[in-house]
Parts: structure tokens; C-alpha cells; sequence
């Protein structure tokens, strides 16, 4: 009979028994030294506005991405709150009442009746759940409120399973959305780091540029290989490169480049932020603290001309070369679209663009908006692949006709090399300290932009 009780008497706990392991989204190693909350660090050295009085054209990008503003936006909100009230902890607990008195409608499927229980089918058992908040809490918060979601990982909540796997659990009292006995959804509680001014800041500068590693979570989509072989921890109080031999402060190599994903998990929130980065604090990027005068072989092969390693000017602030950001990997950690990429640190606006020289791939030479454009057979131009051309197509909207000549014709191909050769010096390009920045639009509609890092002279 004891036994029996025993059996059906229910556990009522405040998280999922069985969920894969995840990682700290910090350091922790480092973390010990550095322990959260970093809330203070966020607010202060790692606001974003202290970049934009240096950074300001890159500031102005991330500024109006959708990420800087996704807590802002009524429908991201309704998204997190409609998610979170499906999968609550508390029954329909959550919901409010209807202001006639009808009664709430049941949005929880996992709902207890007459509870502000939940109880979910983990296979083996029932697991019931009864707290504010929900099994979704530290999903979404992850990618829009970094800050928040890091300060609610405590180090005393960290432990390590038998195979060496890191487990992390967000304190349960988190609850992101959870209205604090306002009535309005996404209240600010300080003291829970709970929709702080930074943690609706979303994803910031310094969020990015102080990730030094990855970690497994149970949602990335890549595995990671050891990633230790590329982030070295900075265990002390002075800067990373007093603390690290050279070759470890700067981060060169990915863990491990016979990987499609370099080595590195991607995706779904898979970072762990540097504690010693986000307090000294230190930034992460394309540029290197070391002066090597070598070549940068990753970069060059993508440009296809050699472009040496470029050395950070710590003048303002100490960085280190990351191999996550000059592959560009570190958009995939986030799954992130935004593209702020730009060398126009404390530099001069770029002037307006002068027409320099245009050429009919495969037509003959014509005279647009008054500018001559050169044939497809000038000595200025080598160019592979195939060769089209259909006068006869009716274009919408129509154009001029030389124009409309130019646009009938094309050389295309699956792979196909343009060289524009015999350049003519252009004053500024030749200078060398000029933001080299690289425009592709569609009528008129920019679609590329890419900053090159380098102070190239071409
Ligand atoms: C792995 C990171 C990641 C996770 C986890 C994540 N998002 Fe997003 N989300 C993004 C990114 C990146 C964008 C911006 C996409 C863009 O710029 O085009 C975005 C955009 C959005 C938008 C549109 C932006 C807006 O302002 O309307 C909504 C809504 C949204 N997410 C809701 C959610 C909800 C709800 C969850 C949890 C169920 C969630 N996201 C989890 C990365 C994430
Ligand atoms: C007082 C001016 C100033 C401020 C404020 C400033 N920066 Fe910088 N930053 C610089 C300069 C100068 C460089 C070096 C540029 C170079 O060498 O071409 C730099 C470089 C960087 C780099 C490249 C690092 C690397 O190793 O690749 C990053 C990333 C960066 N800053 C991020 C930030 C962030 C994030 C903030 C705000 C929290 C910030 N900066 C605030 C002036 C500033
Ligand atoms: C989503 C992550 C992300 C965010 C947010 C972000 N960056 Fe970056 N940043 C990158 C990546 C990736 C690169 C490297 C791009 C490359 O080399 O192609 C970079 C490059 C840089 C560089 C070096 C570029 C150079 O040419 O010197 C600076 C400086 C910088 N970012 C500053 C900032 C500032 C300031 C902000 C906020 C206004 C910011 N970043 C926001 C990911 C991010």
C-alpha cells in the first residue's frame, strides 16, 4: 500500500527532469574570476551607445536592424507571449480573466483543470509543473534578450554530467514574460535582471564582440568539434594579451578547418560570451592585436589577391582576431541576418560615387546618361562564360534604347571571372586610410555592401 502511494503521489517541480544537457552561454572557467551578473557591464563600458561615438555608420546599421528592435515590436512580443502561454507551467494560470466575467478560454494544452499546474508527457513518465513561467522561458530570451538570459545562469546552478557534458539551468524564476502583478506582460524586474533596458536592447555590440567560444545546445544544428583548441580562457585580472602568449590571444585558427562548420556549433543561441571580455572589457573582431606583416590566407583567397593580417590601432580599446568573425561565422550563431560590417572607425564619410567606367558585357560600345560606356570587345575587359543576347524582348518598364540595348545582352555561366583591368588611379583608393567599400544595387535598391576591412591600394 506504501509502495503503491508512493508511485502515484506526484512531484511537483519547477523544471523538466530530462533535458539535454546546455551549456553556460558564458565562459566558465572565466566566470569564476568574472562571476555574473554582468547587468552593470552592459549598462556602462558595453552600452552601445559608447560605441556610436567611434562607431557611429556601424552603430547606425545595427540601430535599425530588426534585432535591435525586436522587443520593441508589439508582434515579437505577441509571438513570445502567445508561446509561452501555450507551453506555461502554470496552468492557464497566466491568462487573464475576461473582463465581462465569462470564463478564460484554456490556451495551455498541458494545463491542469482547476490548477495552476502543467503536467507534460516526457515518454517514460508525466512530469507536472507548477511556477510562473514557462518550459519555453529561456528559448526565445536567448537570441532577443541575451543580457537578461545571461544573468539569469547562475555558476552554482552549473554541473558537469558523467561524459563531461556542461549543464547550465536558468534560474526557474525568470519568467521573461511574466506581468510581476501589473496586469501587462514584460515587466521590468531589476532584481531578476527581467526586461532591463538592456535585456530590451536585444542583441548588442558588444554582445557579439566579446563571444569567444561555442557550446552544445540541444537545438544547434551543427556539432562542435573541440572548440578549446581555438578559445584560450583569460584566467586573471589583467588584459587577455598579458595574460595569453600572443598566438592564444588572438584566435586565428578555427577548431577545426576540414569542417563544413569550421568546428564550431551553429545556431540557435550556440555562444558562450568571454566574462573577462565583457568586464575588462575586451572586444572581439576581424583585426588582429598582434602585428604579424603576413599574410592573411583566408582573407586573401576570398578578395583573390593578397591582403596581409590586419592590426588592431588598441588606442582606444584592446581586440583580438577572432577566426569566428573573419569567417563570418558568428551570424550563424545567432542565425543572424544582420549584416554591420564596416571599417569606418572614427573615418571620414566615403564621397559620393563618380562614374569611373561602364562596360556592355556583350554589345557594342553606347552612350548612357551621357557616360560612354565601353563594347564587350575593349582591352579593358576579360571575361568568361556564356554569351546572350535577344534584342527583340520587350522590356517592362521600357527604357531608353541605349539602355534597353545593354540590358538585352548578358554573359552568364555557373561560374564566370569579370576582370575590369587598367584601372585608373582614383585619389582616395590610393590613400589608403578610406573606408574600401564595395556597392551592388538593383534599381536603385541597394542589395550588397561590403566594407573591406583592409587598407588596400589597388
Ligand atoms: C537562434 C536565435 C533566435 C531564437 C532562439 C529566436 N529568434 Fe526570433 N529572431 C532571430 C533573428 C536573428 C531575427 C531577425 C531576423 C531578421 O533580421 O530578418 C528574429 C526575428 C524575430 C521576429 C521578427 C522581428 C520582429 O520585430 O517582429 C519575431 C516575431 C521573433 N523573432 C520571435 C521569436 C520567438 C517568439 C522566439 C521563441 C519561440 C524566437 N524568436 C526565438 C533569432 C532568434
Ligand atoms: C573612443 C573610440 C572608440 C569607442 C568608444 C569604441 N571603439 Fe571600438 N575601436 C576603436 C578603434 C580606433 C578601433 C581600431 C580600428 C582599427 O585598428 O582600424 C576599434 C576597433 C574595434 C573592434 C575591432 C576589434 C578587433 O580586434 O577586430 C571592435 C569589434 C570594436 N571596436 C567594438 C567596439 C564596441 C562594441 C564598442 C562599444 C562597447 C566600441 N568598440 C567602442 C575606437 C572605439
Ligand atoms: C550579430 C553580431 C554583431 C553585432 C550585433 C555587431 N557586430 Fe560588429 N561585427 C560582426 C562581425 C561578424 C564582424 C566581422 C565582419 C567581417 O569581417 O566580415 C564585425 C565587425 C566589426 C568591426 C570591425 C570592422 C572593421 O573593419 O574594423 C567593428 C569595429 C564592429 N564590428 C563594431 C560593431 C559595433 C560598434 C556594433 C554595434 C553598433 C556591432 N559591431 C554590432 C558582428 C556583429
Amino acid at each position: 500500500m506504501v509502495a503503491l502511494l508512493a508511485r502515484h503521489s506526484e512531484q511537483v517541480g519547477v523544471d523538466l527532469p530530462n533535458r539535454m544537457p546546455e551549456a553556460a552561454p558564458y565562459v566558465t572557467e572565466e566566470a569564476k574570476i568574472f562571476p555574473p551578473p554582468y547587468e552593470e557591464y552592459w549598462k556602462t563600458q558595453n552600452n552601445p551607445g559608447q560605441c556610436q561615438t567611434c562607431h557611429s555608420k556601424i552603430f547606425d546599421e545595427w540601430n535599425g536592424s530588426q534585432m535591435a528592435n525586436a522587443w520593441r515590436d508589439p508582434v515579437w512580443r505577441g509571438a513570445y507571449l502567445l508561446m509561452v502561454r501555450l507551453t506555461s507551467t502554470n496552468g492557464n494560470c497566466d491568462l487573464p480573466s475576461p473582463p465581462d466575467g465569462t470564463e478564460k478560454a484554456v490556451r495551455n494544452p498541458f494545463a491542469k483543470p482547476g490548477e495552476c499546474a502543467s503536467t507534460f508527457d516526457i515518454g517514460n513518465e508525466h512530469v507536472t509543473l507548477s511556477r510562473p513561467g514557462s518550459v519555453l522561458d529561456a528559448f526565445c530570451s536567448r537570441c532577443h534578450m541575451p543580457t537578461n538570459y545571461l544573468d539569469n545562469h547562475h555558476p552554482k546552478d552549473i554541473v558537469k554530467d558523467a561524459d563531461g557534458n556542461e549543464t547550465a539551468r536558468p534560474d526557474p524564476n525568470f519568467n521573461p514574460t511574466g506581468d510581476n502583478g501589473t496586469g501587462i506582460a514584460f515587466a521590468t524586474v531589476d532584481e531578476q535582471f527581467r526586461n532591463t533596458e538592456t535585456g530590451k536592447t536585444g542583441i548588442f555590440c558588444a554582445i557579439c564582440h566579446t563571444m569567444g567560444a561555442t557550446r552544445d545546445t540541444p537545438f544547434h544544428n551543427y556539432e562542435r568539434s573541440d572548440n578549446d583548441k581555438n578559445y584560450t580562457p583569460a584566467l586573471g585580472t589583467a588584459s587577455r594579451n598579458e595574460l595569453l602568449p600572443a598566438d592564444k590571444a588572438d584566435m586565428m585558427n578555427p577548431a577545426d578547418p576540414t569542417k563544413t562548420n569550421l568546428g564550431y556549433s551553429i545556431g540557435a543561441g550556440a555562444y558562450r560570451l568571454s566574462p573577462h571580455a565583457i568586464v575588462f572589457p575586451e572586444r572581439f573582431g576581424p583585426l588582429a592585436a598582434q602585428d604579424l606583416n603576413a599574410e592573411d590566407k583566408n582573407t586573401s583567397s576570398v578578395f583573390g589577391e593578397s591582403i596581409p593580417f590586419q592590426h588592431m590601432d588598441a588606442s582606444k580599446h584592446k581586440g583580438y582576431q577572432s577566426a569566428m568573425f573573419v569567417r563570418s561565422e558568428v551570424r550563424y550563431f545567432l542565425l543572424l541576418v544582420v549584416t554591420i560590417v564596416s571599417n569606418d572607425v572614427c573615418a571620414a564619410e566615403p564621397t559620393a560615387a563618380k562614374f569611373l567606367r561602364g562596360i556592355n558585357l556583350h554589345g557594342p560600345a553606347l552612350i548612357i546618361d551621357g557616360n560612354q560606356w565601353e563594347g564587350g570587345d575593349t582591352p579593358n575587359l576579360r571575361c568568361n562564360g556564356n554569351a546572350f543576347d535577344n534584342q527583340s524582348v520587350t522590356l517592362k518598364p521600357g527604357t531608353d534604347p541605349e539602355r534597353a540595348r545593354m540590358i538585352r545582352s548578358s554573359r552568364w555561366g555557373r561560374e564566370i571571372d569579370v576582370d575590369v583591368l587598367n584601372i585608373p588611379a582614383v585619389p582616395g583608393l590610393e590613400q589608403g586610410n578610406y573606408a574600401d567599400e564595395m556597392h551592388v544595387n538593383a534599381s536603385g535598391v541597394p542589395i550588397y555592401t561590403r566594407y573591406l576591412v583592409s587598407k588596400l591600394k589597388r
